[in-house]
């Protein structure tokens, strides 16, 4: 049997999962010149080393492993579900006016609600199709979510201002979504400009191995002027287009799961966060567990503040109810029994006490002058 080892588990939690004296492995560490005590943590080789050392099989378990629960779905429960997408770009090249433009294109189409936009996360129909827009990820957040383990987008939309090229950011950008393994979808921006070059902007992209379809690459582009509301159906149907080819699909019957996109405090309402759900459905009532906060959904609102009783894979809500504020990135998971959310949002709380007086605790009088 292979034991699930968090990575930096301390002394005494390897002993707990081996279900052994801690003793027994300081006696070990002492004797392979590495003493050690109960509350220190111990790196991946030594953790394998013990345990080779005990006959004993373990896999050392990366914070993204241990954050991705695997569920398992049979095929014939899964159904089609809308992509999730997120606009990246170099500063000023248009991608919160793409996304206003976007909205505007939605709402035209006689989405109930107005337009004022609540959580950080918004849907827009087109061709009776859905698609989901996170609006954060700043490349911080998108990067911070990923270390996380979090995998929140499905496509990213790179816009690139037409007067203006490649910039750092678009390099960026492009490195992200590509260690992601997000395709993009390009949308040049500004091609109402006199002086836009939209040709130059999709030459100097195949630089970075971005390449247009036409030109035998693998990515779709769309020119688009988001202040002249130019080509914005073409990049939504791009985006279906993109979607399709990825085929996404998810179990909308079973306990939910997802992610957090944001969270805070609120004066009032307590702590209120923003879910992506990306498989089963969440109902107001459902217990729940969002990293190390838990608790029963207590109400649910929509893009436009509007209360909703269910929100299914893809969709983002808005939730009231958690103990506290979970981070940005953190997995959320429904549970039958309101006990197990409790559970093992207080392990995880525990956890990350221990680690962090494993941090504190590797300042001794020895090592204090080093650190200083
Ligand atoms: P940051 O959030 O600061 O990184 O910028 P952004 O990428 O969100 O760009 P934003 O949408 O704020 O647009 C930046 C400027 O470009 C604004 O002055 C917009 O009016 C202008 N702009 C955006 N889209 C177009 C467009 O299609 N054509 C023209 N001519 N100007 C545009
Ligand atoms: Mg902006």
């Amino acid at each position: 049997d292979v034991v699930k080892v968090p990575q930096g588990a301390t002394v005494a939690e390897l002993a707990d999962l081996l279900d052994i004296p801690a003793s027994d492995i300081v006696k070990r560490l002492f004797l392979l010149g590495t003493p050690l005590t109960m509350t220190q943590s111990m790196s991946d080789e030594l953790i394998e080393l013990v345990a080779d050392d005990l006959g004993r099989e373990v896999k050392v378990m990366t914070k993204e492993e241990e954050n991705s629960f695997t569920f398992y779905d049979d095929p014939a429960d899964l159904l089609p579900r809308a992509p999730v997408v997120t606009v990246m770009g170099h500063v000023d090249h248009g991608k919160t006016s793409t996304l206003d433009a976007i909205r505007h294109t939605g709402v035209a189409e006689g989405e109930a609600g107005g337009i004022t936009q609540h959580i950080g996360a918004s849907q827009v129909k087109i061709n009776g199709r859905t698609i989901t827009f996170v609006d954060t990820p700043g490349h911080e957040t998108f990067t911070a979510m990923r270390a996380r383990g979090a995998k929140v987008t499905d496509i990213v939309v790179l816009v690139v201002a037409a007067d203006d090229g490649v910039m750092p950011q678009t390099i960026e950008s492009i490195n992200h979504a590509k260690a992601a393994g997000v395709p993009i979808v390009v949308a040049v921006n500004k091609i109402d400009r006199d002086d836009a070059n939209p040709d130059r902007v999709r030459q100097e992209l195949t630089e970075y191995g971005v390449i247009p379809e036409e030109w035998g690459g693998e990515n779709m582009f769309v020119n688009i002027s988001a202040k002249k509301n130019m080509g914005i159906d073409e990049l939504l149907e791009t985006i279906l287009l993109q979607a399709d080819v990825l085929e996404l699909k998810a179990n909308p019957n079973t306990f939910a799961s997802g992610y957090v996109l944001e969270a805070k405090l609120d004066r009032g309402r307590g702590s209120v966060a923003t879910l992506l759900v990306n498989r089963g459905t969440l109902h107001v009532g459902d217990a729940l567990v969002a990293g190390m906060s838990y608790g029963r959904v207590r109400a649910m609102l929509g893009q436009n503040g509007q209360p909703v009783t269910e929100a299914g894979p893809s969709d983002p809500v808005e939730i009231l109810g958690l103990s506290s504020v979970p981070a940005a990135g953190d997995e959320f998971r429904v549970f039958q029994d309101e006990r197990d959310a409790r559970d093992l949002a207080e392990s995880r709380s525990l956890k990350a006490r221990i680690e962090e007086q494993n941090k504190v605790k590797h300042v001794t009088l020895e090592n204090l002058f080093d650190t200083m």
